[in-house]
């Protein structure tokens, strides 16, 4: 059996030494190995490579899952969020709330569309956008008059739901849409209810190391609203005439050939659906094993280390990462590696300090939280399968730093 690491650049490693990986994507397979094997090769025996049946059906099956009127997948989750952005029309002159401390993919996709990021602090406790400064955030730029408040992406930093209520009515109070990239944290809950319950469509992504991954790349939107639907279907594949178009328009050729908008080419394979149909079976019990470990961690490593995560009363997450923080991280990171326990540091740099982004200087306030938090988080392997003696070895490890 492979073991699979995923390293800080992101890349996934095969090896057959049996190192701890960072994340174990060999124990599902072996379980549910047979059955994703059996219905790649129905695919690659029936043919229909793009758009076939099991694309459909896993967006049926997501939908009930999440309790969402429409799924849409699509490539990869970084179209799923910038697919939200067309479909709602935020471009050239807009602003777009994001946390400073996230993958870079959730601010990337904010210019592609013409738009402006405007960077948030975090919450010390959760790691996700902070509703106060987000709001201050908001009045900086009414001020300065140049950009009009459009969207906020609230990421679901590691797993854990952002904030949702309170952000929520900050985004009716200024007439924002709230948009959930939930790339990292697909199923998680508050109260029981998904983050769309607060947001006009959520994001999520399906690249392998993800609570719910794939054998490659994909992704998709949530939605309850049709009118978006609509338009996500039509960008989805390069523009194409919706229903409502092609009823307003005159033409005589396929209606695939009229291009209305300027869209995107951004499919889910159908071999990637017919993964994710099989492991979206066992998803719900994957989330709750991610607890039992979670709560194990938390009680070896409670009180030793500057922190352990910390999940806010009534919310559920789906722990895409195990983040701990050390004031002496990088030589922490070290010392796993020279014990072999792989680690990871997500991340490094907040947006707003990065090359490419520290032009977008607007409403930006105090992101002091985003900055230290780079300097000090780092992520110990997790799977919803890890067993409690390589757990044990993992935190061992961690406790015989001495730095
Ligand atoms: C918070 C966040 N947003 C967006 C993405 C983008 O997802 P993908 O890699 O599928 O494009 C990721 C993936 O790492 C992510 O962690």
């Amino acid at each position: 059996m492979a073991a699979y690491n995923i390293q800080a650049g992101g890349q996934l490693q095969g090896s057959s030494i049996m190192a701890i990986p960072f994340i174990d994507l060999g124990i599902q397979r072996e379980r549910i190995g047979a059955k994703i094997e059996e219905a790649v090769l129905k695919v690659i025996k029936h043919g229909a490579y793009i758009m076939g049946p099991e694309v459909r059906s896993f967006e049926a099956n997501m939908s009930a899952f999440a309790g969402s009127k429409h799924t849409l997948s699509c490539a990869n989750g970084t179209d799923a969020i910038e697919l939200i952005l067309l479909g709602l029309g935020v471009g050239k002159g807009d602003a777009v709330f994001v946390p400073a401390f996230t993958f870079v993919a959730t601010a990337e996709v904010v210019p592609m569309t013409g738009a402006e990021p405007v960077f948030v602090d975090i919450q010390a406790d959760t790691y996700n956008i902070d509703p106060v400064k987000l709001e201050a955030s908001i009045e900086a730029v009414l001020k300065e008059g140049r950009l009009k408040p459009a969207a906020i992406i609230a990421v679901d930093l590691f797993g854990q739901p952002a904030d949702y209520p309170a952000l929520s009515v900050i985004a009716k109070k200024y007439g924002l849409y709230l948009i959930c990239d939930s790339a990292q944290a697909f199923g998680c809950t508050i109260d029981g209810k998904q983050p769309l319950e607060w947001c006009v469509a959520t994001a999520t992504s399906f690249y392998p190391a993800k609570p719910l991954g794939c054998y490659g790349d994909g992704g998709a939107v949530a939605t309850n609203d049709d009118a978006l639907m609509e338009r996500l279907v039509s960008f989805r594949v390069h523009g194409g005439a919706t229903a409502t178009d092609a009823a307003t328009m005159n033409y005589t050729h396929e209606a695939k050939y009229l291009n209305v908008r300027i869209g995107m080419n951004s499919r889910l394979d159908t071999i990637q659906a017919a993964v994710l149909i099989e492991k979206l079976n066992i998803f719900a019990e994957e989330i709750a094993l991610r607890q039992n470990v979670a709560r194990r961690y938390n009680e070896l490593l409670g009180g030793k280390v500057i922190s352990v995560p910390h999940v806010k009363e009534g919310y559920v997450s789906t722990w895409a990462q195990y983040t701990i923080e050390h004031a002496n991280r990088d030589a922490l990171q070290l010392h796993l590696r020279e014990k072999g326990v792989p680690s990871a540091v997500y991340y490094p740099i907040p947006l707003h300090q990065q090359p490419g982004y520290s032009m977008f200087t607007s409403g930006t306030g105090d992101l002091a939280v985003s900055e230290a938090k780079s300097k000090t988080v780092i992520s110990l392997p997790f799977s919803p399968y890890l067993d409690a003696a390589t757990q044990d070895e993992i935190v061992a490890a961690v406790l015989s730093f001495e730095g």
